[in-house]
């Protein structure tokens, strides 16, 4: 083999583990169904580590289900899931456990225990996964994660049903923040929220993502969510990812859904609002409409 041919697989072999190595999820050819109801088919997906991804389709086009099946709790019928490298379908072992303890989810609706306070929600997962963990220890651990949220430490004893949208959200995601995940799995969770509530959490997203490092999975259809702090956004639609890019990347594409999503009225407006919060100013649509 010539030397030159030499460097060329050696750098193709580098570039690999670099590409490896900068991949926090990797979903390759997945297909879901539910009896005749195809959900996804040859779905690919790369989110890479330290970025906020957001994912957004039409209700119904699978973004719950494709969450599932990244954290084990939808088996596929068909292709691969590698998390931090690790291949994680149909695994049990001691691995793939290590690998689900790096990771915080924060279901559609919040899910918390409603029997349970605060805390105790919080407490959930470090005791399932720390169980020799002393009470003090553990106590300390939720209220810290508590407070990381932004939510009061009197939050602690309260239940569910005593607290704000807003609060509830928080304290899910108190509790996705329980074990020091590297990565962070967010199902609409601005959905229900006011502006004013949805842009700090938002702002508190963005925050813990810069000062912990995380790599954050975004489920949401709140355009100024995905205007504001994500870094990707990748679009589900027909069962596949169509598009995944920077929201100007998504623009230059002419595929139909995604130029109504993001150039309608509303898309319009949170590009507006997102050019005046950074102080620019922004391209005035050219129908008028803000
Ligand atoms: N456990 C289930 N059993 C049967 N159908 C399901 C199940 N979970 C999801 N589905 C169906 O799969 C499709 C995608 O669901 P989902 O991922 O929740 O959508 P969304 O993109 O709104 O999050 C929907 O049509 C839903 O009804
Ligand atoms: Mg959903």
């Amino acid at each position: 083999m010539a030397p030159e041919e030499e460097i060329a697989i050696e750098e193709a072999r580098v570039d690999e583990a670099v590409e490896r190595d900068s991949i926090a999820i990797s979903v390759r050819g997945l297909k879901n169904s539910f009896g005749d109801q195809v959900v996804h088919q040859g779905l690919d997906l790369d989110v890479r580590k330290g970025e906020i991804l957001g994912v957004v389709g039409g209700s119904g086009t699978g973004k719950s289900v494709l969450m599932r099946s990244i954290i084990g709790l939808q088996t596929p019928d068909e292709g691969e899931v590698h998390v931090f490298g690790e291949s994680m379908i149909g695994r049990l072992d001691d691995e793939a456990l290590a690998i689900r303890k790096r990771w915080g989810v924060l279901f559609q609706g919040g899910a918390l225990f409603s029997t349970l306070t605060v805390a105790e929600n919080v407490e959930v997962p470090i005791r399932e996964y720390y169980p020799n963990i002393g009470a003090q220890l553990r106590d300390e651990i939720a209220a810290y994660k508590i407070r990381m949220t932004g939510l009061p430490a009197e939050a602690g004893p309260k239940y569910p049903a005593e607290l704000s949208g807003g609060m509830k959200k928080r304290a899910g995601l108190a509790r996705a923040l329980a074990l020091d995940p590297d990565l962070l799995f967010l199902d609409e969770p601005t959905a229900g929220l006011d502006p004013i509530g949805a842009a700090s959490f938002d702002e508190q997203t963005r925050k813990l993502q810069q000062t912990l490092g995380l790599t954050v999975f975004l489920i949401t259809h709140d355009l100024d969510t995905l205007f504001s702090i994500c870094d990707r956004v990748a679009v589900l639609a027909d069962g596949k990812v169509i598009a995944v890019g920077t929201i100007d990347e998504l623009l230059a594409t002419d595929h139909p859904w995604i130029q109504e999503y993001f150039n309608g009225p509303r898309g319009r407006a949170a590009t507006a609002a997102v050019a005046r919060e950074s102080g620019k100013r922004a391209d005035p649509p050219s129908d008028g409409r803000q």
